[in-house]
């Protein structure tokens, strides 16, 4: 059986599958005497963390090379070398952090090789290299190495985010660990470092606070054991210089469901005292929906589905999938519990999204690129809203990848460029950063379905909820192909008289947006018509809304 772990060291050509599509008509729905969504303004959760909203991107295909960084002398409009749409894009979501360099990429990746003047730098074997086809880009496969540090964090910069690096405990020893937060922290003109930053034009220290201790430890990252990667990260981070800034060291953590990682890691950590788990901000859990084989495989390149060609089945068979993350929080965070009763330390769920076999790339020969649907935007508005619900316990997520890469938010190619579904998706939920999270009921009945000749159900509605002075966010996501849902809303604590309401859907579930057709799914707003503090609202089939409510 080839699992993700092997998959970065084997060809992930897919097969030439041939699917069945069809478009979903639409059917009457369910009435409000069945659903209700009641939000208890005496029961907030926590504070959304603003980070929950993050982004990954890693030097792999088109992410960084494309993507990112067109250069400064190309006709694609850029600011110092950074495409100005994605930039501008970033600023309406209110971006506020970004992982780089991987990933996989980041535990071969030496830092010292994207700094100085680019034409000093060297040329390099992608890490993905071996993945790449004749297709490719030659930039993708050989690491020209034009966007570096410096790059990143004026990307970040320009942007508003904060940056997060990925160190390289694989290959690279700890002093350049502490070597690269001295080039990136260390005053200007404190330390030979510092000055070389300043002849980069950045005198001033970058000031990153986030740092990632390697990448998928227990895989690319090193293939250790927990209990060996815990004595690497105690080694790693202990007298790491800080400079007056406060550091957040991110632990590698678990992929989905490995309870031994988070068990065996931690269980190591305190061996040496229970102060040991202060030196940690938050544990990275990856988590990918990608076996959309419904039980047939647990193969990696077998069980994948199509990114564009599915049917109804596999729709809610990637919402199952998504669904799943919110026991996966909850059971790493018992488990955490076991060894840090106070929970100082968070979730870092730093990689997430939905991963289907090649075939769907806006750019032939972008490797892990992929077309994002309706489906793919239902899917992350769903898991934005388990975030949303975990405040106490998620600290920080980074949709992967933010370009080009999976689950993006954007696709572009030389001048071409998208906002995906899921890019919408950002920019209705950005309203919920910072937010007070509420508990919320959802009561709806389920969605049945045939699984293979076998009923299944899923949920009716869900989402969640989150205040702001006097304003309400409310996020609903209703999973049905094709019927309407129609449901009393209620807030129990406060009455409201006005609000907006924002939909993303369309009548075809595979809809999805193209460099040609940048608008087939884009969001639509319109005032709400409240009758007396009454709301029943009609969540459209195979939607994403947001309904923004004024308290009084
Ligand atoms: O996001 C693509 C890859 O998936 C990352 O490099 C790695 O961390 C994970 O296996």
């Amino acid at each position: 059986m080839i699992g993700r772990r092997e998959f970065i060291r084997h060809s992930m050509a897919g097969a030439g599958y041939v699917w069945l599509s069809r478009v979903a008509p639409f059917a009457a729905g369910a009435g409000t005497d069945e659903s209700r969504i009641e939000v208890l303004l005496g029961e907030p959760l926590g504070t959304i963390s603003p980070n929950i909203y993050g982004h990954f991107t890693e030097n792999l295909g088109g992410v960084i090379y494309d993507g990112v960084w067109v250069g400064e002398k190309s006709r694609v409009p850029n600011l110092n070398g950074i495409r100005k749409e994605l930039v501008e894009e970033m600023r309406k979501i209110k971006a506020p952090v970004i992982r780089y360099p991987g990933g996989c990429f980041a535990d071969s990746y030496d830092w010292r090789d994207g700094i100085g003047p680019a034409e000093k730098r060297p040329r390099r074997t992608n890490f993905w290299a071996q993945e790449e086809t004749a297709a490719g880009s030659t930039s993708h496969k050989y690491d020209p190495n034009h966007f570096g540090t410096n790059e990143f964090f004026q990307f970040c910069k320009l942007i508003g985010s904060q940056p997060y690096l990925a160190a390289n405990v694989r290959s690279l020893p700890a002093a350049e660990f502490y070597h690269w937060v001295e080039y990136c922290n260390s005053p200007a003109g404190s330390t030979t470092l510092a000055d070389v930053r300043a002849a980069a034009g950045y005198a001033e220290p970058f000031g990153i606070r986030y740092w990632g201790v390697g990448n998928e430890s227990w895989g690319c990252g090193g293939n250790f054991t927990a209990q060996e990667y815990a004595v690497e990260f105690r080694r790693y981070t202990a007298w790491v210089p800080r400079y007056g800034q406060p550091l957040s060291f991110i632990a590698s953590g678990p992929n989905d469901d490995k309870w031994d990682w988070t068990r065996g890691f931690l269980e190591e950590i305190v061996r040496k005292g229970p102060e040991e788990l202060r030196s940690i901000y938050g544990l990275a859990l990856h988590y990918y929906a990608w076996n959309l084989s419904r039980g047939r495989t647990r193969e990696w390149v077998e069980g994948k589905g199509d990114a564009l060609k599915f049917e109804t089945v596999d729709w809610y068979e990637l919402l199952r999938q998504g669904d799943v993350l919110e026991s996966l929080i909850n059971g790493h965070w018992l488990v955490m519990g076991e060894f840090d009763r106070e929970h100082s330390v968070k979730l870092v769920v730093d990689e997430w999204g939905p991963w289907y076999r090649p075939g769907s790339e806006a750019t032939p020969g972008d490797i892990l690129e992929q077309t994002p649907t309706l489906r793919d935007a239902v899917f992350s508005g769903l898991t934005l809203d388990t975030f949303n619900r975990h405040p106490e316990k998620v600290a920080m997520a980074n949709c992967a990848q933010l370009i080009n890469c999976l689950n993006s938010l954007y696709l572009a190619h030389e001048d071409k460029f998208c906002v995906t579904p899921v890019g919408h998706v950002f920019s209705m939920y950005a309203a919920h950063q910072g937010g007070q999270a509420l508990r919320t009921i959802f009561t709806a009945p389920a969605v049945n379905y045939d699984r293979d000749g076998k009923p299944a159900s899923f949920w009716g509605l869900n989402g969640s909820a989150s205040l702001h002075d006097k304003e309400l966010v409310l996020t609903v996501v209703n999973p049905h192909v094709n019927a309407t849902r129609e449901a009393r809303v209620g807030i129990r604590g406060a009455s409201f008289k006005s609000g907006t309401v924002t939909t993303l859907t369309n009548s075809d579930i595979h809809a999805h947006n193209t460099f040609d057709q940048r608008e087939v799914v884009s969001p639509r707003s319109k005032a709400l018509d409240i009758q007396r503090g009454d709301l029943a609202y009609t969540f459209a089939p195979s939607s994403v809304t947001k309904l923004t409510l004024s308290l009084e």
